[in-house]
C-alpha cells in the first residue's frame, strides 16, 4: 500500500521530470507514480557523490533520496567490497530517474509489447516496464546472482513480478524471444548481435552506448527485416558498463616512444563535443580516449592493444608535448579525424547513425538526400 506521503513524493518527482522536459509519456508518468521507488532502495545506500544515506539514521533523508533525481549506489566492486564502506568502484545502482525516463520514452512502448530488460539491478526499471506492458511481458536479466536475488525479493513483495533471469545480458534471453523491445541499463561498447537476433523486425533496442572514445551516448536502434539494425544517438548517457564490455585501463605498453610537439591544444580534442567523439572513434576503431588531470596539467591519453599516445597541456605553454608509441601514431590520426569533423561542419551526435550487421558495426555521418521535388 502506497502511503499518502510516498504518493506525494512520487507525484512531485514526476512533476519535476515533466517540467524539466524529461517526462512526456502518460504511460511512463503513471508507472513512475505507481511504482514506489523507495521499495527498491536498500537500507544503506550511497549517492553518486559518495554521501552515505542510512534509513535507520535518517529516515527522512533516505526517503528524500529515493524520490530525488539522483542515482543511488547499491553495490561496490561487483560485491567484493562491503557496500557499508562506500569505497570502491560503483557496479550496481538505481539509475537516476531522468535518465531512466529518457530511455523508457525512447522505447515507444505499447500495450502487450514483449520487453527484454538487461541489467535488472535493484529491479526498479523492470517494475516500471512491467507496470507499462504487463509483468507477463517482461524478462529482466542480471549478471550478479546476489543482486538478482535482492531484486527478486523486492519485486515479489510488491506482487506480480516480471520474469527474472541470472545470466550474461550480452546473450539476451533466447527462450523469451522474439521481443518487441530491448532495454538495457548497463552500457555496451558494441551492440551484442544476440539482441538483434532476438528482436522482431521493426522492434526497438534502446541502450547506453560507450565505445570508449570520449563520452557515452543514448542509442535507439530499429531492427530491419534483413537482420541488421540501424539507429541514431539521441543524447548523453553515463552508465555502468556491462561487465564483459568494461574498457581496459590505461596501461601503456613498453614500446619505443617517438617524442614531438604540437601547437594543437590537447584540450581541443579532449573537451570536444559528442559528435567529434563519434567521428574520432569511428576513425580510430578499438582506440580508447580519456583525459587525465594532474593539478593544472591535462593529458589526453589514447590507447589500443598495440599503440598509445599522450598529448599534454601545461599552463603558460604555447606548444605541447606529444608522445606516440606502437604501430599507429594515434595522436596524428585523432587530430586528422578531428579536423575532418570540423570541415564537415562540426555535426552533433544526432547527425550520426550506427549500423549493426552480424559481422560488425559502423558509425557514419548521416547525409540526408534531398528528395523534395521542385515545383
Ligand atoms: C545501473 S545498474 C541497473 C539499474 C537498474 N535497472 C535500475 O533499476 O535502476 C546496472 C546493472 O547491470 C548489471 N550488469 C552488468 N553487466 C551485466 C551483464 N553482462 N548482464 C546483465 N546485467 C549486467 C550490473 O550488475 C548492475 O546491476
Amino acid at each position: 500500500m502506497v502511503s499518502g506521503d510516498v504518493m506525494r513524493r512520487a507525484e512531485a518527482l514526476a512533476a519535476r521530470l515533466t517540467a524539466a522536459g524529461w517526462l512526456t509519456s502518460g504511460a511512463v508518468r503513471s508507472a513512475l507514480r505507481d511504482v514506489p521507488r523507495h521499495a527498491f532502495v536498500p537500507p544503506l545506500a550511497w549517492t553518486g557523490e559518495g554521501d552515505r544515506v542510512a534509513e535507520a539514521d535518517d529516515p527522512q533523508r533516505w526517503l528524500d533520496l529515493a524520490y530525488a533525481d539522483e542515482a543511488i549506489i547499491t553495490q561496490l566492486d561487483d560485491g567484493a567490497t562491503d557496500a557499508a564502506t562506500g569505497d570502491g568502484r560503483y557496479t550496481s545502482s538505481l539509475s537516476a530517474p531522468s535518465t531512466v525516463v529518457s530511455l523508457l520514452e525512447l522505447l515507444d512502448l505499447e500495450d502487450g509489447h514483449r520487453v527484454l530488460d538487461i541489467g535488472t539491478g535493484n529491479g526498479w526499471t523492470a517494475a516500471l516496464l512491467a507496470r507499462i506492458v504487463g509483468p507477463g511481458n517482461v524478462t529482466s536479466v542480471e549478471v550478479d546472482p546476489a543482486v538478482a536475488e535482492r531484486a527478486s525479493a523486492t519485486l515479489t513483495s510488491l506482487g506480480s513480478p516480471p520474469a527474472l533471469v541470472v545470466g550474461d545480458g550480452a546473450d539476451g534471453w533466447a527462450p523469451g524471444a522474439p521481443y518487441d523491445r530491448v532495454h538495457a541499463t548497463c552500457a555496451v561498447a558494441e551492440i551484442p548481435y544476440a539482441w538483434i537476433e532476438q528482436t522482431r523486425p521493426g522492434g526497438v533496442i534502446v541502450t547506453p552506448y560507450a565505445p570508449g572514445f570520449g563520452s557515452g551516448h543514448e542509442l535507439r536502434l530499429v531492427v530491419l527485416p534483413d537482420g541488421t539494425a540501424v539507429g541514431r544517438f539521441t543524447g548523453y548517457a553515463s552508465y555502468m558498463m556491462m561487465r564483459s564490455h568494461r574498457h581496459p585501463e590505461w596501461n601503456p605498453a613498453p614500446l619505443a616512444v617517438r617524442r614531438s610537439t604540437t601547437e594543437i591544444d590537447p584540450r581541443t580534442l579532449g573537451y570536444a563535443p559528442a559528435g567529434a567523439d563519434l567521428a574520432m572513434g569511428a576513425a580510430l576503431p578499438g582506440v580508447q580516449a580519456r583525459g587525465h588531470h594532474d593539478g593544472d596539467t591535462y593529458t589526453l591519453r589514447l590507447w589500443s592493444p598495440h599503440a598509445w599516445a599522450t598529448a599534454t597541456y601545461r599552463p603558460g605553454r604555447t606548444v605541447f608535448d606529444v608522445e606516440q608509441a606502437g604501430d599507429h601514431p594515434l595522436w596524428d590520426h585523432a587530430t586528422t579525424a578531428y579536423f575532418q569533423w570540423i570541415t564537415q561542419g562540426s555535426p552533433g551526435r544526432d547527425h550520426y547513425t550506427l549500423t549493426v550487421t552480424p559481422e560488425d558495426e559502423h558509425v557514419r555521418l548521416h547525409r540526408p538526400t534531398n528528395t523534395t521535388t521542385p515545383r
